[in-house]
């Protein structure tokens, strides 16, 4: 089968021909249709896990992923060949991932696509789509918040601006003057432009008291404590980059917490019944082939995202 896949942490991914992944026990085999590529691709590339988890190469890159069950592994139940399914593949130990003809998931990490959704938007979701549901249910985001999303124009702040809306909040976010429509269509009340200035100073001069919720996707640690003191005092700060110091937060009467998103089949349920019900938009910024896959993780790496890039097999 055609997969994209890498030879080495480091090395530039690219096409190969590589054996169909076989399931196990407790596995699912599918035919993909289409990929998700989260920021997260390049950085196991690159060996972010190096060390951490054994990886077996050629490593197929890609986690999320949609497509049609061709094969049950041994005690499956629930699913049935031709399913359309949508869910996680990333298996590093097995070299396996979404970016090719055929992948394996573990059957916990599937779910099946509702009618009405389609595949490609199926694919966008599973990583980003259920961090950003994660991180504004920790965050307790409620009706009437004032709730700051830093990384608002990306493939997890899009959901994370139209889920926090959803639930009542006066929704700010960051946008660059290009991407400022396109996140207000979303559910933003209000934009920041973080490339014009602090976006700490920008908020503050508009509330004064600082907002009641930061949910940050975009800054590292020191960014992050440079946009904090746009929180008020007992407020609520969550990241997806790990940039969070819960105890220097707390200093301030500040919640904070670091979002470690570990999906499950009922988060995935969830995020694609939204989509059907048409409460929650896949913000889709471009879907390629798969040759064109290691171009678009390319373009990942330099920024800039506006949405979900979709890769279709
Ligand atoms: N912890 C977890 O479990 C988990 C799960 C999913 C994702 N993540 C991580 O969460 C991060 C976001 O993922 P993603 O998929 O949303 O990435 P993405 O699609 O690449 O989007 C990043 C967005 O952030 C914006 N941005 C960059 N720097 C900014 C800044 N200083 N202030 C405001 N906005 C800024 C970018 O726009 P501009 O370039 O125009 O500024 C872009 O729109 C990644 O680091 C990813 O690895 C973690």
């Amino acid at each position: 089968m055609r997969a994209v896949a890498v030879s080495e942490f480091g090395a530039t991914p690219e096409i190969m021909e590589l054996p169909v992944p076989e399931p196990g026990p407790g596995q699912v085999q599918v035919r993909m249709r289409a990929a998700g590529l989260n920021p997260f691709d390049w950085k196991v590339a690159d060996g972010v896990l190096g060390g951490k988890v054994r990886h077996r190469f050629p490593l197929v890159l890609g986690g999320d992923g949609a497509g049609e069950v061709a094969a049950l592994g041994g005690g499956v139940t629930g699913f049935a060949v031709g399913d359309l399914v949508f869910g996680l593949f990333m298996r590093l130990r097995d070299g396996g991932g979404s970016y090719g003809e055929y992948a394996v998931a573990d059957a916990v990490g599937l779910a099946r696509i509702p009618d009405g959704v389609a595949v490609t938007d199926a694919a966008a979701l599973p990583m980003a789509g259920t961090t950003a549901l994660n991180l504004v249910a920790e965050a307790g985001v409620a009706r009437g918040q004032t709730v700051l999303v830093v990384g608002a124009t990306g493939g997890v702040g899009t959901f994370v601006v139209q889920l926090a809306a959803a639930r009542g909040a006066h929704v700010i976010a960051t946008a660059r003057p290009d991407a400022a429509d396109a996140v207000t269509a979303l559910g933003a009340a209000e934009t920041v432009d973080h490339s014009a200035g602090p976006v700490a100073a920008q908020v503050l001069a508009r509330y004064p008291h600082g907002v009641d919720v930061l949910i940050d996707v975009a800054s590292d640690h020191a960014g992050l404590v440079a946009v904090a003191p746009a929180v008020r005092w007992g407020g609520v700060v969550g990241a997806s980059t790990w940039a969070v110091d819960p105890e220097a937060l707390a200093a301030r009467g500040i919640r904070g917490f670091n979002l470690d998103n570990r999906p499950t089949a009922a988060d995935l349920g969830q995020v694609a019944d939204e989509v059907a019900a048409g409460r929650l938009r896949v913000a889709i910024e471009s879907v390629v082939p798969l040759e064109e896959a290691p171009a678009a993780l390319a373009r990942s790496r330099a920024g800039s995202a506006r949405g979900k890039t979709v890769i279709t097999i």
